[in-house]
């Protein structure tokens, strides 16, 4: 229980919030629930556009209370009996709200940067889901805006909490690996994932929602500098028409310590059938001069089959609903834990035990995010130019 626990601004209702368009919960909505009924969250408010998110989000609540057996409180914008679609319904959370505040933001990724600025100028410390915005020069503005108002920034980059990558990272630190030579990524999705953000699939791409994830992994785990990237993608299918069922991404990097360069290759596509085991199909491979590191990333050994569900391959380690050893239903896993994370970081930098600067390093910070964000800028770039070889800027004013 903390005496004065922070208030959560939640901006978007949807599948990242609270699993709206699947049978689950989503993310962030029962982390924050769990935090609250602990004591360490303080009131909830969540902000969407259209009043049918927020019925939608209500019944999420209710159902994840039941199963949590929690007795999680809203406060919910546009207010339910209000019949008008309201793009700036968030604006109202944002005087209301009672400080201390964070904010977590997950609406479409072009609104990340503008919805980003108001938190910033409302004094309130930021979490935005990744992409932390399509643009450097977007990215660049919220670095400078933070750093007038003092407030820290992160971006839900939950990956870098996956035990598996965090091993792959000490490897690479330790040298077991050598010299990086390549690094190869598949990252697909079920087809049906980009039918539940249908709005607004064609102001982002496949490389954009699934593999600025590894963009964001290949910097975490080396350091390295991105320099150059080359895109192609397809778009065989009816599903989207115009929009890539598949993008192809070669990036080269340099590494800081030792200005040598390696390459990665990230394939992504969201088009795997729906009858697939799990709902993202992950993998990485990093080959160096000295070793290789593997890891499967959908296949965790975990395996079910059901009459119900068919074969399905779990992820034990990202969001999951499970009885712990305190006989509690809590929410676990690396998704949760990126949030926790945030909500503990800014409550020690509030306490004064923590500073800008250390966040700054250790965490996804804003100021992480910029080669993520210039390698994906590079792609979209190279996906307009008929796959041309493009040159990372990450100095984009
Ligand atoms: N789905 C995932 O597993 C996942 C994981 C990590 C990050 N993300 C990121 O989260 C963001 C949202 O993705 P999603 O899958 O939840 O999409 P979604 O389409 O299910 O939800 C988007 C939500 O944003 C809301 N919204 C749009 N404009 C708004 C505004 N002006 N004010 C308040 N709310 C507004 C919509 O009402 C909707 O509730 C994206 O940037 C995505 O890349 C998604």
């Amino acid at each position: 229980m903390t005496s004065n626990p922070l208030n959560i601004l939640v901006v978007g209702a949807g599948m990242y919030v609270c699993g709206s368009g699947t049978e689950g919960f989503g993310t962030i909505l029962p982390t924050l629930v769990q935090e609250q009924h602990q004591g360490k969250v303080g009131e909830i408010h969540i902000a969407a556009t259209r009043p049918k998110s927020i019925t939608l989000l209500l019944e999420k609540l209710d159902q994840l209370n039941n199963r949590m057996n929690t007795k999680g409180r809203i406060h919910v914008y546009p207010y339910p009996g209000n019949e008008a679609r309201d793009e700036e319904a968030y604006k109202k959370a944002l005087e209301v709200i009672p400080r201390p505040a964070a904010a977590i933001i997950s609406v479409p990724d072009h609104l990340h940067a503008s919805i980003t600025e108001h938190v910033i100028r409302a004094g309130i410390h930021p979490l935005v889901v990744k992409p932390l915005a399509p643009t450097v020069k977007e990215v660049k503005q919220l670095i400078r805006l933070l750093k007038d108002y003092q407030l820290y920034g992160a971006v839900e980059f939950h990956k870098r909490f996956d035990a598996a990558n965090l091993m792959l990272r000490q490897k690479v630190e330790d040298g077991l690996l050598g010299d990086i030579c390549y690094v190869v990524v598949e990252f697909s999705q079920r087809r049906r994932v980009r039918q539940i953000f249908e709005s607004w699939v064609a102001r982002t791409n496949i490389f954009q929602y699934l593999g600025v994830h590894y963009a964001d992994m290949v910097y975490f785990v080396t350091g390295a500098r991105p320099l150059r990237v080359m895109a192609i993608g397809q778009a065989h299918s009816e599903l989207s028409p115009g929009s890539y069922d598949a993008i192809q991404a070669v990036v080269e990097w340099q590494m800081e310590s030792t200005q040598k360069r390696f390459v990665s290759t990230i394939l992504t596509n969201w088009i795997d059938p729906d009858t697939t085991s799990a709902m993202s199909d992950q993998k990485i491979m990093v080959v160096g001069t000295k070793g290789r590191y593997q890891s499967d990333q959908k296949n965790r050994g975990v395996q079910m089959v059901t009459e119900e569900g068919g074969i399905e391959d779990i992820n034990p380690y990202f969001t999951q609903l499970y009885r712990d050893n305190e006989n509690n239903l809590n929410v676990h896993g690396y998704g949760p834990h990126s949030i926790r994370q945030f909500l503990t970081d800014v409550e020690n930098l509030e306490a004064g035990n923590i500073s800008l600067e250390e966040l700054e390093t250790l965490r996804p910070s804003f100021q992480q995010a910029l080669p993520s964000t210039a390698v994906l800028e590079a792609v979209n770039i190279s996906l307009a130019q008929n796959s041309q070889w493009i040159d990372v800027d990450l100095s984009r004013k």
